[in-house]
């Protein structure tokens, strides 16, 4: 539960800044602008997400607290730059939404019937790769840029590459959620402690869904083919041609294998094992996805830390 609660505080800074710039009080007019060229209620959504996490962690630690266990703080680690664009609050993050390396294997993984659990492998749908998912600077990217669909100028396709990685980058945390509370709750003893597991998982999972659904505007048409001009990152037309592992309205997770050789498929969360959806595995994730550039040895260690300990828990019999 305390690694959880690190993980819930995690979510809650990066949810925060894409709040700032980009939700329903988004400071951000040409982010916002090509956040609703994907759905014209994203704000909405990304301030609800918001709130969902920030709820979510100070729940945990309150939970903690009234059980006699420490709660999780990581205000220490609070010292990453906010991005300097019109929108950012000027405050230390724990979290770094610069140069992200989104892994969007997670689409192919719910199209596909494989399961990572037994052995599945997925292919990237997108290729983001060192891509900002918010604003730079008001010189590169100007919150005063038109976003018409499609973009025109170079800084309208940047804009907007940076807008749609957002949207894949929220899908990956949340589908890593809602499998690292379900790996999370096969551990749990205590039915009190396993109803919270649950229950705070399913929203994970709603969340991964609602962002699932979003994301394949940024690669269906009239918005497909978009390229960042700076990193050279490209949304392709995933339904050109459609392929039951690429057509972008296959949102629902597909019944794949799972437990062991010889069951039917069924449509299931996957991973669940600790290995791949566990606390570590959640943590090794997050920093190939650079959402940690900048952090300290010292924070590293910590979230570690939390990360083996939760791992090992066990439920007993
Ligand atoms: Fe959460
Ligand atoms: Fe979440």
């Amino acid at each position: 539960m305390q690694f959880l609660a690190a993980a819930e505080i995690l979510e809650t800074d990066l949810w925060q800044q894409y709040n700032e710039l980009g939700g329903v009080d988004g400071g951000n007019a040409a982010y916002v602008a090509a956040l609703q060229n994907l759905d014209a209620d994203m704000p909405q959504y990304i301030t609800d997400n918001t709130d969902d996490e920030v709820s979510h962690a100070a729940f945990l630690n309150a939970y903690l607290m009234s059980r006699g266990a420490d709660p999780v703080d990581l205000d220490e680690f609070r010292t990453l730059p906010s991005s300097p664009a019109t929108g950012a609050r000027q405050v230390g993050r724990l979290t770094n939404l610069q140069k992200l390396v989104v892994d969007t294997s997670f689409y192919t993984r719910y199209r596909s019937s494989e399961n990572p659990d037994l052995g599945g492998d997925f292919a990237q749908a997108v290729k983001i790769v060192n891509q900002p998912a918010i604003p730079v600077n008001d010189t590169e990217t100007p919150p005063s840029t038109g976003q018409p669909v499609p973009p025109v100028t170079s800084a309208a396709r940047r804009m907007q590459a940076i807008a749609n990685t957002a949207s894949f980058h929220f899908g990956y945390i949340e589908q890593g959620g809602a499998s690292l509370y379900s790996s999370m709750a096969l551990k749990v003893r205590d039915l009190e402690v396993l109803r919270i597991v649950i229950s705070i998982g399913g929203v994970e999972t709603d969340h991964f869904s609602l962002w699932h659904d979003k994301l394949g505007n940024a690669v269906a048409q009239p918005l497909a083919g978009v390229t960042d001009p700076v990193t050279g990152v490209t949304f392709p037309d995933l339904n050109n041609p459609a392929t039951e592992l690429s057509q972008t309205n296959k949102i629902l997770p597909e019944p794949a294998d799972f437990l062991r050789n010889g069951l039917p498929e069924v449509s299931v969360m996957r991973p669940t094992l600790t290995e791949n959806a566990g606390a570590v595995a959640t943590i090794k994730s997050f920093t190939a996805d650079r959402l940690f550039e900048g952090q300290s040895k010292k924070f590293f260690a910590t979230v570690t830390a939390l990360a083996e300990a939760a791992d090992a828990a066990r439920r007993g019999f």
